[in-house]
């Protein structure tokens, strides 16, 4: 049995919610008691979740994490049928499954400088990341933004764990008006000399944060968040193409297990845009169709939700 799925198949209390906030419109923050995963998970990890026995499995990126408390911090952005139904349930009440912790941690060194740059939803595994590089002792850059001042999340956990924070937003209805990939290239351009940069968000984001740091030669990973369906390996649905310099080619991989972390420079983001549309699309269709029945369903994960590029 999976670390974490011990709630799953003997009808015994499963993962309780022990607190709930909504931190902006549609993102919600859920504290879950799941000790065995909390007692191993480490930054850059997600979990898959199921809310009931005929529900749709979703990934979620781990935001936080308590080994002694034994509890999960998981936020997520309301944007399909599951994560809907998941913003409903409230403190006190249970999700049936959690497995985790799945992918590989992101690989955290003590470094001299090191930029941490989370767009609307990234900002949540962003965070944990960031946390350990200042513990390791780094010197640690923050760059945050979203569309607008209402969507941004968790500043005040970034600046906590952060040398110096800069705050974007794509409309300047809250500190700078630019994207955070041009406030990292500023900072990279006024001197700041970066040994590793991790950027995270929506995919037009991760794609301009990996051509910035491609351009100055800062080695820079981003986590990609492709459609999930297992999470182990066995389906394929998050399949990803790699450039692979040593052979000139591209390569599959799966974000599941090879990832959900992988250098920048090396990600054919035409492909995973063009995957991610044709699901989006579909999602679409499948929301309208219901909708026009009276009823909702589509799938739940966090692809393309907020942004600043
Ligand atoms: S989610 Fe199935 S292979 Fe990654």
């Amino acid at each position: 049995m999976a670390v974490g799925c011990e709630g799953s198949d003997g009808g015994q209390p499963m993962f309780k919610i022990s607190e709930k906030q909504v931190l902006a419109p549609g993102t919600m923050l859920f504290v879950v008691h799941a000790p065995m995963i909390a007692s191993k998970v480490q930054p850059g990890q997600f979990i898959v979740l199921r809310i009931c026995e005929e529900g749709e499995r979703i990934p979620l990126t781990v935001a936080d994490f308590d080994r002694e408390a034994g509890t999960l911090t998981l936020i997520f952005q309301e944007v399909g049928k599951t994560t809907r139904l998941l913003g409903t349930l409230e403190a006190g009440e249970e999700i049936l499954d959690l497995v985790g912790p799945l992918g590989k941690p992101t690989h955290i060194e003590r470094l001299n400088l090191v930029a941490c740059v989370g767009g609307g939803i990234g900002v949540a595994p962003v965070y944990p990341i960031t946390r350990e590089f200042k513990a390791k002792g780094c010197r640690v850059v923050s760059i945050i933004g979203s569309r607008s001042k209402d969507l941004l999340i968790l500043e005040k956990e970034m600046t906590a764990v952060s040398d110096e924070i800069y705050v974007t937003t794509d409309d300047g209805s809250y500190g700078k008006k630019a994207f955070v990939t041009q406030e990292l290239e500023r900072l990279i351009q006024e001197g700041y000399n970066f040994e590793f940069a991790i950027g995270i968000g929506p995919v037009p984001m991760m794609r301009s944060f990996a051509k910035v740091t491609s351009k100055y030669g800062i080695p820079g990973k981003v986590s990609l968040n492709p459609i999930m369906v297992d999470g182990t390996g066995m389906c394929g649905g998050c399949r990803v193409q790699l450039w692979e310099p040593t052979k000139g080619q591209y390569e599959a991989r799966f974000s599941c297990v090879d990832g959900p972390a992988f250098d920048g420079y090396a990600v054919d983001f035409r492909t995973l845009t063009r995957r991610n549309r044709q699901y989006l699309d579909s999602e679409r269709r499948t929301r309208e169709a219901a909708a026009a029945s009276g009823g909702e369903t589509s799938h739940g994960h966090n692809r393309e939700a907020g942004d600043s590029r």
